[in-house]
Order: structure tokens, then sequence, then C-alpha cells
């Protein structure tokens, strides 16, 4: 992130929400951050990735649903959500690899293989 935004480089959330397998639903730290705000968990995550600058563009197939997802904008999560919700960081919550594998030799040939 940091990186990206030294080079005025915008990020994009790859699945904003998790994706459609919807195990963060259930993440009791997001559950209980969500209560204390009077908010949806995806109302939280959201907002989480505004407040990291991040772009974030959800999906959903419910109308309810993506009137509230975009209705994130009259609150703001205190830094000690911000931090609880940093620190889920862990390889069993990813929808995706982590940036990590990046820095590894093999992952670096893989990418150079699929755009050659
Ligand atoms: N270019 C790429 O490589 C790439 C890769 C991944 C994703 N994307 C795009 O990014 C966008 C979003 O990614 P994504 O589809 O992977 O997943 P996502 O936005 O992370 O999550 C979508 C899932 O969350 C559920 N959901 C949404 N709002 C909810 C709410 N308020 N409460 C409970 N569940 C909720 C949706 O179910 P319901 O529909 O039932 O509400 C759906 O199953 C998509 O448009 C996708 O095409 C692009």
């Amino acid at each position: 992130m940091e990186y990206c935004k030294k080079l005025g480089v915008a990020v994009e959330a790859w699945s904003p929400l998790g994706g459609k397998d919807g195990t963060l639903f259930d993440d009791p730290v997001l559950k209980k951050i969500a209560k204390q705000h009077a908010k949806t968990v995806a109302q939280v995550i959201i907002r989480w990735e505004l407040q990291r600058g991040i772009v974030t563009i959800p999906k959903s197939t419910h109308q309810a649903r993506i009137i509230a997802n975009a209705d994130v904008y009259k609150f703001e999560l205190p830094a000690e959500d911000m931090k609880a919700i940093n620190d889920l960081d862990r390889d069993p919550m990813r929808h995706g690899e982590t940036p990590k594998i990046l820095s590894s030799s093999n992952r670096k040939q893989r990418i150079i293989s699929y755009y050659r």
C-alpha cells in the first residue's frame, strides 16, 4: 500500500467482501465491531477498506444489500477497530494468495511465465 501510494497507484480490493464463500460474515471480531457501530459486517469491511484508501467495488445480487453496502459514509472506525481488523490478516481468512508470496522466486517465475 505504502509503495503504491508513493507511486500514485490506486489499489483495488480483489474480492472486497471475501468473495462468494461468505466466511468473513461469521468472523467474531467483525461481528463485534459491527454490533458496536450498529452496522452490518459488510459495511464494516467496506468502511475499513475506504479508510485504508483502497478502492472497493463490492458485488451483490440483492438490491437492499447494494444500497446498504453504499451507506458507509456516516460513520468512522476508530484506530482500535482498524487495528483489530488489520490483525485478522492470516492465511485461513484469505480469499487468494498472500502478497508475501510475491517475494518468493517460484512465484516470480510463475508471474513471468504467465505474461510471456
Ligand atoms: N478482475 C478480476 O480478476 C476480478 C477478480 C475478482 C473479483 N472481481 C470483481 O470484483 C467484484 C466483487 O468481487 P467478488 O464477486 O469476488 O466478491 P465480493 O464483492 O467480495 O463478495 C460478493 C459476495 O458477497 C455477498 N454479499 C454482498 N453484500 C453482502 C451483504 N451486505 N451481506 C451479506 N453478503 C453480501 C454476495 O452475495 P449476494 O449476491 O447474495 O448478496 C456475494 O456472494 C465483482 O464485480 C468481480 O467481478 C474481479
